[in-house]
């Protein structure tokens, strides 16, 4: 039995995943709203709120899962990239548990835990597989050969995907964070309408500036009433210029590694057209999709358990490596 705990950025989560990779239970509690006012992530008030629920979820992950603390015997936690101080109130908790339990504790990469949402139950994806991990803060293609560590052959250039959707909504005058917002209001719109350029970067990599500077300029020639009617429209041609350079991308590099399957990990892996996109790929289930602790659980499957009292020096870092 394996309690995973996730901390790195709004959302504080805990979950319970058996050793062959069921989910028996995946509290998150979203702080969402508390930062929708200020149009994105603020780290302090993050760091606070999650000191707030960290108890109460794991509490209720443990309920929901009918498991008593006696019964874990290793700890996963996410120990970054991410907020320092979001990632420390997880890191913290884990060792505390650790600890007290004399179990083992994983430190999990958050990237290796988006992968190893794909390792989980009903139907397990068995690597070798090229993944697009597309989430607020990266875009990577990864080259997955075998659990538990992967090589990176795509990135993007300056914003991530996510953040370009949820900058995009901003623009849009829609509510962060702006991915899902901009997914359901694209279903109304025409993605033919507006013409958004797809960034032509050399080797594997992306770029977003491009679109994002265009559709702030389609936003300021409309002005307030045009946008108001064009908001739908703008929103299906920003979501298709998107998903069309994910896509082109990920299935250019599975040609490139010689690898026949793809996968799409991520928060942007939620997005309706980027899955209708992508029959032929194995997506996680949306609630996977999104940041969770059931991933960071799977992901500590395949880690390397360190132990008490060695795990009581385990520090968090800000980003990827
Ligand atoms: O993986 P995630 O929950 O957190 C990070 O590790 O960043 O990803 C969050 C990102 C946000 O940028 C959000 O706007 C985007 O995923 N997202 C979506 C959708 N749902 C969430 N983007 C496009 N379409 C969606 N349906
Ligand atoms: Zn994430």
């Amino acid at each position: 039995m394996i309690l995973g705990i996730e901390t790195s950025c709004d959302e504080t989560a805990a979950a319970l995943v058996t050793a062959d990779g069921r989910v028996l239970s995946s509290i998150v509690a979203s702080q969402a709203e508390l930062h929708a006012s200020y149009g994105g992530v603020v780290p302090e008030i993050a760091s606070r709120r999650h000191l707030e629920l960290i108890g109460p979820v794991i509490r209720e992950a443990l309920g929901e899962a009918d498991v008593g603390l006696g019964e874990i015997m290793r700890v996963g936690v996410t120990r970054g990239p991410g907020l320092i101080g979001a990632l420390l109130v997880g890191i913290s908790t884990a060792k505390a548990i650790a600890w007290a339990r004399s179990i083992p504790l994983v430190a999990v990469d958050h990237l290796q835990g988006h992968v190893a949402s794909l390792y989980l139950g009903p139907a397990p994806v068995e690597p070798p597989f090229v993944c697009l991990l597309a989430s607020g803060g990266h875009t990577l293609l990864l080259a997955v050969r075998r659990h538990g560590s992967f090589e990176r052959i795509g990135t993007t250039l300056d914003d991530a995907a996510g953040e370009a959707f949820d900058k995009g909504a901003r623009l849009l005058g829609l509510p962060y964070p702006g991915g899902a917002a901009i997914d359901e209001l694209a279903r109304e719109g025409d993605p033919a309408a507006f013409r958004f350029p797809i960034a032509r970067v050399p080797g594997l990599d992306f770029s977003f500036s491009g679109v994002k500077t265009s559709l702030l300029y389609a936003v300021r020639d409309l002005g307030e009433t045009g946008l108001a009617e064009r908001r739908a429209d703008l929103a299906a041609s920003y979501q298709r210029a998107i998903v069309l350079a994910l896509t082109r991308r990920l299935r250019q590099a599975a040609e490139l590694a010689g690898i026949d399957r793809i996968a799409v990990v991520g928060g942007v892996a939620a997005n309706s057209e980027l899955r209708a996109a992508l029959p032929e790929a194995a997506l996680a289930p949306l609630w996977l999709c999104t940041d969770n602790a059931a991933m960071i659980a799977s992901a500590a499957r395949f880690g390397d358990p360190l132990p008490v009292p060695e795990v009581l020096a385990l520090d968090a870092y800000a980003s990827a490596a």
